[in-house]
């Protein structure tokens, strides 16, 4: 079923019927995919810093437990946290992932378990880069982890360094978070390529932070054109919305009927085999809503 309805130009290899059929990230016989995804770990991940993986983790993460899946989201920046702001737990934070390691504590009393969503939890970074979180224990890290948790999202620092490579050996798919401008997508392309020698060869790309462009405000940057430069399959396009800059700021979940929120159910859908289509329409390009 294709219900793709115009404004991204349809020249190029991804055309944008190609577009919307990536991004229903189902098979083509139109049957519900099963994957098994028990476990899952998925590594959230971009070139360019600040593009907006930890707004992903944290919002994705809620949309999973929202769909009753126990989630736990890794975070990976040391000296950099910012997931107990996004989610609302900051007063809680006593221990994190450095912890854990250096033995000073167990994984699950570094573990926080994020107010008003069940199963979901986060285990932090440490909120100072000169605790370090050792590379070469990562990758068991993940995987012993994801025995006790539906999805394990990783959230990492920008870049392919050592972290994020090892995380990128355990992970079964990464989903590389770009801007809708041509730096970005390019530094995809290169992340994807890295993560590919990493072993984590099952990327998709979000497309975050897409406004209007032009004299008129009217037209949506050529999304065939990112996705060309970037060479990764879609999964979905968050628009530049203040509801979701709002909500990271005040720590709050956004509104369970918001079309935000309903763009990343969307994703976290698809991310469970379902086959949801994308679909940017007129009308979502004036309310800003590609869902
Ligand atoms: N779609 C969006 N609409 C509005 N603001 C957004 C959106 N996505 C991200 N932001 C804002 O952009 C800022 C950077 O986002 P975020 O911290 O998620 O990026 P990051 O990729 O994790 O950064 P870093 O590379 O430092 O880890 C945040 O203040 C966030 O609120
Ligand atoms: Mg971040």
């Amino acid at each position: 079923m294709i219900e793709y309805k115009g404004v991204v130009s349809c020249d190029g290899k991804n055309s944008s019927r190609e577009l919307f059929r990536i991004a229903s990230a189902g098979p083509a016989d139109g049957k519900e995919a099963v994957w098994p995804f028990m476990g899952t770990v998925i590594l959230v991940t971009s070139g360019k810093g600040g593009v907006g993986k930890s707004t992903l983790s944290a919002l994705l993460g809620q949309a999973f437990s929202t769909l009753g899946k126990r989630t736990l989201i890794v975070e990976l920046d040391a000296g950099l946290r910012c997931l107990d702001l996004f989610l609302g737990f900051g007063e809680d934070v006593v221990f994190n992932l450095a912890d854990v390691f250096s033995g000073t504590c167990g994984a699950a009393d570094a573990m926080i378990r994020v107010p008003s969503f069940e199963g979901l939890y986060v285990l932090p970074a440490p909120a100072r880069a000169d605790k370090p979180i050792p590379a070469e224990r990562l990758a068991q890290a993940c995987r012993s982890l994801s025995s006790a948790f539906d999805l394990v999202l990783v959230d990492a620092p920008a870049g392919v360094g050592p972290l994020v490579r090892a995380a990128a050996s355990a992970a079964d798919r990464a989903l590389i978070v770009t801007g809708a401008d041509p730096l970005s997508s390019r530094d995809a392309y290169v992340t994807k390529e890295l993560l590919t020698e990493a072993g984590c060869t099952d990327c998709r790309l979000v497309i975050n932070r897409v406004a209007p462009v032009g004299r008129t405000r009217k037209k949506l940057p050529d999304l065939d054109q990112i996705i060309d430069r970037a060479k990764v399959r879609l999964i979905g396009v968050l628009p530049e919305s203040e509801q979701i800059r709002s909500s990271l700021l005040q720590g709050k979940p956004l509104p369970p009927e918001s079309p935000e929120q309903q763009i990343f159910s969307a994703i976290a859908a698809r991310l469970l085999g379902r086959n949801i289509p994308l679909i940017i329409s007129e009308k979502s390009l004036q309310r800003r809503i590609y869902k």
